[in-house]
C-alpha cells in the first residue's frame, strides 16, 4: 500500500518505519527540513531502541522515503496519516494549530481520492474539524475530489515503541464508512495476525478512547503514589502492599509502581486536555483534577524529603542525580520530574551533578542557564564528593551498581531513591542511609 505519514516525531517515525517494514511504500513528510535531511542520511533524531536499524533497513530497501514537500506526500499516499504534535495550550487544552495547518495543506494539494487518518491525540470532534478544513480548501480551489476521514489513535510507549507498534495490544479505528474500515483492516492485518483485536467504532468514540486510556493509567499512578504517601505516614511498606493488591486479577500487577510522579509528552497534557474539553462541555471530572494535583505534589514531596534530611540547609551541598529522562529507554525530557527536582535543589544553593545514559543532549538546553548543574561523564563520576545520590529515573544500569565503589566516591553514603529501586536491607548492609518512597527509611 502507498502510505504517507505527515509529522515525523516519535509517533510518525516509528509508525512510518513499521508500515514500511511490513512491505508498504511509505513517504514521511515533515516541515523540519534539518530533521528530514538528517533522516535521509539515516541519522535518527531521537533515541528509541531498534528504531535506527528499522529506518536504515527500510531506506535501503527503498520502502521508506523522506520529504518536506506536502504535495509529494499527498500525491504518494492513498492513506495520509497525520501524526503531528498536539502540545498543551496555555489554558490546558490541546493546541490543534499543527493538525489544523496540515488539514489545510492537504486540502490545498489533494487531487485524488485519499483516506486521511488522524493518529495524533486529539480531542473529540477534531476529525470533524479536519474534514471541514480539507473540504474548505477543495471547494476554494474548485476541484472535484472526494476523501474520507478516520481516527486511529496511537498507543505506543516510548522506550518500547517499535515493539508496541509491530505487536500492538489492540488497534482502534474510528470510521464513517465500511469501505474505509476494510482498507485500514488490510493495512493493519500484518500487525494483528497474532490475534490482537482490531476494534472498529465511530470517530468520536475512537478519539475519546485515547484520552480515557491515558487518564486511567495516570489515575493508577497517582493512586499508588498516594498509597505510598499514606504508607510513609503509617509505617507500612508500599512495595508489599503493591504485591498484595497486584495479585488480585481485577487490579493486576502492572502500572502500580510508586515514584516521583508521571511526566512525558502524553499523560500530563492528555489528562489536562480531557479536563478542559470536559469542563467546556459543562462537566467537571473531579477525579482527573485530583490526579493532576496529586502528580504535581509527588515530585514536590520527594524533594522536600531530600531537603528535610539536611534540615533544609542546602547551601554548599552537592548531589549526584541519576536519571533525567521522564522514564528509562528514552531521551525525552518533556515534563520530566527531574526538571523540578534539580531546579528546586539548586534554587536552595545545592549543586547537582547529573547523569543520564541517553538524555544528556536533550537535557542540556533545559539546564543551560543554571550554573549549579554540571553534566557528568558516567554514573560514577557524578558521585565524587557527593553529599547524597538522588535517583530519579530507573535505568537498568542503576539497578545493580557497585555499592562499595559508590561509597568510596561519595562524601556521605546517602541515597534518595525516587523509584524504590533497591532493597533497603541490602543498602543498609552496604552502609548507606536510604530514603525511598512509601517504605520505612534505613
Ligand atoms: N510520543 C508518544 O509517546 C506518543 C504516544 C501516543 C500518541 N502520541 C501523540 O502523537 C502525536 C505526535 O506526538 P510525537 O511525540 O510524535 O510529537 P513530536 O513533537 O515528536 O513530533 C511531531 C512532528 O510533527 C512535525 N510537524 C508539525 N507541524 C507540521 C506540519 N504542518 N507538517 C508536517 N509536519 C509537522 C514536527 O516538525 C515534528 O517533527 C501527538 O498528538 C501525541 O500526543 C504520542
Amino acid at each position: 500500500m502507498h502510505i504517507s505519514v505527515i509529522g515525523i516525531g516519535y509517533v510518525g517515525l516509528v509508525t512510518g518505519s513499521c508500515f514500511a517494514e511490513n512491505g508498504n511504500d511509505v513517504m514521511c513528510m515533515d516541515v523540519d527540513s534539518e530533521k528530514i535531511n538528517r533522516l535521509k542520511e539515516g541519522v535518527i533524531p531521537i533515541y528509541e531502541p531498534h528504531l535506527e536499524e528499522l529506518v536504515k533497513n527500510n531506506i535501503q530497501e527503498g520502502r521508506l522515503r523522506f520529504t518536506t514537500d506536502i504535495k509529494e506526500a499527498v500525491d504518494h499516499g492513498l492513506i495520509l496519516v497525520i501524526a503531528v504534535n498536539t502540545p498543551q495550550d496555555h489554558d490546558g487544552s490541546a493546541d490543534l494549530q499543527y493538525v489544523k495547518g496540515v488539514a489545510h495543506d492537504i486540502g490545498r494539494v489533494m487531487e485524488k481520492y485519499r483516506i486521511v487518518v488522524v493518529k495524533s491525540t486529539v480531542p473529540v470532534g477534531t476529525c470533524q474539524m479536519v474534514k471541514a478544513a480539507i473540504s474548505e480548501e477543495i471547494e476554494k480551489a474548485g476541484r472535484d475530489v472526494s476523501f474520507d476521514i478516520a481516527s486511529n489513535p496511537e498507543f505506543l510507549k516510548e522506550g518500547v515503541a517499535v515493539d508496541d507498534c509491530m505487536k500492538p495490544e489492540r488497534v482502534i479505528i474510528g470510521v464513517e464508512h465500511g469501505r474505509v474500515e476494510e482498507i485500514l483492516r488490510e493495512l493493519y492485518a500484518p500487525f494483528t495476525r497474532t490475534g490482537a483485536p482490531f476494534i472498529v467504532m465511530d470517530v468520536r468514540s475512537s478519539e475519546m478512547t485515547k484520552y480515557a486510556a491515558n487518564s486511567m493509567l495516570a489515575t493508577r499512578i497517582s493512586f499508588m503514589n498516594q498509597m505510598a504517601n499514606i504508607c510513609d505516614k503509617l509505617g507500612a511498606d508500599v512495595m508489599m502492599v503493591m504485591r498484595g493488591i497486584g495479585s488480585d486479577s481485577r487490579i493486576g500487577p502492572k502500572f502500580l509502581f510508586p515514584g516521583v510522579g508521571f511526566g512525558g509528552s502524553c499523560f500530563p497534557k492528555d489528562v489536562r486536555a480531557l479536563l478542559k474539553t470536559s469542563r467546556d462541555s459543562g462537566y467537571n471530572p473531579s477525579i482527573l483534577e485530583s490526579v493532576m494535583e496529586a502528580n504535581e505534589g509527588q515530585k514536590v514531596s520527594f524533594t522536600e524529603k531530600v531537603k528535610a534530611f539536611y534540615k533544609n540547609d542546602m547551601k554548599g551541598k552537592k548531589f549526584a542525580v541519576w536519571g533525567l529522562a521522564f522514564k528509562p529507554n528514552t531521551d525525552d525530557m518533556r515534563e520530566a520530574p527531574s526538571q523540578y527536582i534539580v531546579e528546586s535543589l539548586t534554587d536552595q544553593g545545592a549543586m547537582c551533578h547529573v547523569f543520564d545514559p541517553k538524555a544528556m543532549e536533550s537535557a542540556m538546553p533545559l539546564f543551560s542557564s543554571n550554573p549549579h548543574v554540571k553534566f557528568g561523564k558516567n554514573q560514577y563520576e557524578v558521585l565524587e564528593n557527593a553529599d547524597g545520590l538522588v535517583l530519579v529515573t530507573e535505568w537498568l544500569s542503576f539497578r545493580e551498581p557497585d555499592f562499595e565503589r559508590m561509597k568510596g566516591l561519595m562524601k556521605a553514603p546517602v541515597i534518595f531513591d525516587g523509584r524504590n529501586q533497591y532493597n533497603p536491607k541490602t543498602i543498609a548492609r552496604h552502609g548507606f542511609r536510604y530514603i525511598c518512597i512509601g517504605r520505612p527509611s534505613v
